[in-house]
């Protein structure tokens, strides 16, 4: 066992890489989307609970098992959690921590490098002139959409620019993650951070002070309109289940939690490093990031030209590139152009800053345990991400990427992070994981954690995910109701489309797989599952090897 040997060089380039990890694409993409399709404020209470009976812990937690493992010379998941839990099964569970990196990481990359050429089309003034509908059918024609699905395979539109772009995107982090953590990593934070916080102060002022936009005919078309209802609590949501899954969902995304990310990077701290504030510092970063910077540009500014009306039905990530370019436009050329390159540079940082969080895992798992050297880890990460990747960009319009959002980007997390509190709450234990925590800290940590780590948390997370289990059609709470009555009276369920078992099994949509000979949207999505389970049983047989690879190791020391 050759162990990974990186480490970290200053504290403060240890929290901006740790805050570039959790602030990424979801707090300025995913965030807004997600508060503006669960109604506006009546969606922050319940991020709020999900973030301070969730969110907090979960940081304390990966951050404890991190430390722990990388101590014992563990740099990803498998061995931490194995470390941790005596039965073999734990191990495999550690699994998870390395595929839903790697499943993240490919469809994430392929959004940074649009970032990347958008920021390059704005520095080009390509959007100049154009009108809604121009810049709209632009990034349409740029990943290769056709609008309407082809019945002929061939048809395929092949996007070079968006691969050559993507290509390029992964050739910058793949040289990053071969210089290191110090050397690498923690460079790039220490430059994209800053400049993401500047850029994102640019444009929140912008939205929160454009005000009335004097559109014709439009009353709602008010900056002020998009804050308050993104920011007037609405207190009935709290008995609606689906907000709660939704903002639970958006808590794990941001914070990068039941991920193995974490976990990775913690793995490189010293015995008595502090835990307890840095994981405080790094996930507050994000927050102020997320609702404050996240929360005061794409939706102001929308509604300022667009109305209350149309955002809440076209509210969608895609939204950042379909109208935001149009948007500036109407501030006049020099403002579009700085607006521009401010809005897709922030994004470019702030993807960058995560998906190389995403790569470390897997390279500190075969460099620990099949003594690869950074060089060499860093290129074979490269060319999984491009084997996964692939299909996401080929057919894009088949729903390849969604797929790959829904089971590495949604359900994964929730799994893993059931299992890992279970594992450390319970089997590894309190009073250790307490002393874990706290060991070394620079703050108290509020006693009442102590508890909340033990019942609320875990009992919190598993309600989350046995509700996307079995999410009935309608999910508040007279949706419930009625599906429990549909279920003893005829012993049905009406599953949504979204509940984790309606997803597993099609149940809601006829199998086809081939029509006239061609192959379906469903072909192409159950082509993803496959590629993706295939991943993590690969995966699962390199743990097995270097389980065995250690037991034999030994062996040696013994005899
Ligand atoms: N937290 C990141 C974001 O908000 C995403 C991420 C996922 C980062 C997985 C690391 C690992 O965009």
């Amino acid at each position: 066992m050759a162990q990974s040997k990186d480490g970290w060089g200053s504290r403060i380039g240890l929290i901006l890489a740790m805050a570039g990890n959790a602030v990424g694409l979801g707090n300025f993409l995913r965030f807004p989307v997600q508060a503006v399709q669960n109604g506006g404020g009546a969606f922050i209470i319940p991020y709020f609970v999900s973030f301070l009976v969730m969110g907090i812990p979960l940081l304390w937690i990966e951050w404890a098992m991190g430390r722990y493992g990388g101590i014992k010379g563990n740099h990803s998941t498998p061995f931490i959690t194995d470390s941790m839990g005596k039965k073999r099964i734990w191990k495999y569970v550690g699994v998870f921590g390395i595929f839903t990196n790697l499943g993240i990481i490919s469809y994430y990359t392929y959004i940074e490098s649009w970032t990347l050429s958008y920021t390059l089309k704005s520095i080009g003034q390509s959007f100049t002139g154009l009108s809604r509908a121009q810049v709209s059918t632009a990034f349409d024609n740029y990943v290769g959409v056709h609008g309407t699905l082809s019945d002929r395979i061939v048809d395929i539109n092949i996007p070079h620019w968006a691969i050559v772009i993507f290509l390029i995107t992964l050739a910058i982090n793949i040289y990053i993650l071969s210089k290191g953590l110090s050397g690498g990593i923690e460079k790039v934070a220490k430059i994209g951070m800053p400049l993401l916080i500047l850029f994102g102060i640019f444009l929140a002022i912008r939205g929160i002070t454009l005000g009335h936009t004097g559109v014709a005919g439009c009353t709602t078309c008010n900056s002020q309109v998009g804050l308050d209802f993104l920011w007037k609590p609405d207190f009935t949501s709290l008995a609606n289940p689906k907000v709660w899954l939704a903002a639970a969902g958006q808590i794990f995304f941001t914070l990068s939690v039941g991920m193995g990310t974490i976990q990775c990077y913690a793995a490189y701290l010293k015995k008595n490093d502090d835990i307890a504030l840095n994981a405080m510092t790094a996930g507050w970063m994000n927050e102020f990031v997320e609702i404050v910077l996240g929360a005061a540009i794409v939706i102001p500014i929308a509604v300022g030209y667009m109305g209350l009306d149309w955002v809440k039905q076209n509210a969608g990530f895609m939204m950042a590139f379909k109208t935001m370019p149009y948007l500036f436009n109407q501030w006049g050329p020099l403002l579009a152009t700085l607006s521009g390159v401010a809005w897709f540079g922030l994004l470019f940082f702030a993807g960058i800053t995560s998906s190389l969080a995403m790569g470390t895992p897997f390279m500190g798992f075969m460099e620990d345990e099949f003594g690869w050297k950074r060089g060499k880890s860093s290129i074979v990460l490269g060319i999984i991400v491009l084997i996964l990747a692939l299909p996401t960009i080929f057919f894009f319009e088949y729903g390849v990427f969604n797929e790959y959002d829904y089971w590495t980007g949604t359900v994964s997390l929730v799994v893993f992070a059931t299992l890992e509190v279970i594992l450390f709450s319970w089997v590894f234990g309190m009073k250790n994981g307490w002393e874990e925590i706290t060991r070394g800290s620079d703050i108290k940590v509020p006693t009442i954690y102590k508890f909340i780590i033990k019942w609320i948390t875990p009992i919190f997370i598993i309600v989350i995910f046995i509700t996307s289990l079995i999410e009935p059609v309608h999910t508040d709470m007279a949706g419930w109701q009625s599906a429990f009555h549909q279920l003893f009276t005829n012993g049905t369920w009406p599953w949504a489309n979204d509940s984790i078992i309606a997803q597993i099994f099609h149940l809601n949509e006829k199998i086809v797989y081939f029509k006239n000979g061609v192959p379906t949207g469903m072909f192409f999505k159950d082509m993803a599952r496959l590629l993706l389970i295939s991943t993590f049983l690969g995966l699962s047989y390199l743990v097995h090897i270097a389980s065995n690879k250690r037991k034999l190791a030994n062996k040696t020391i013994e005899s």
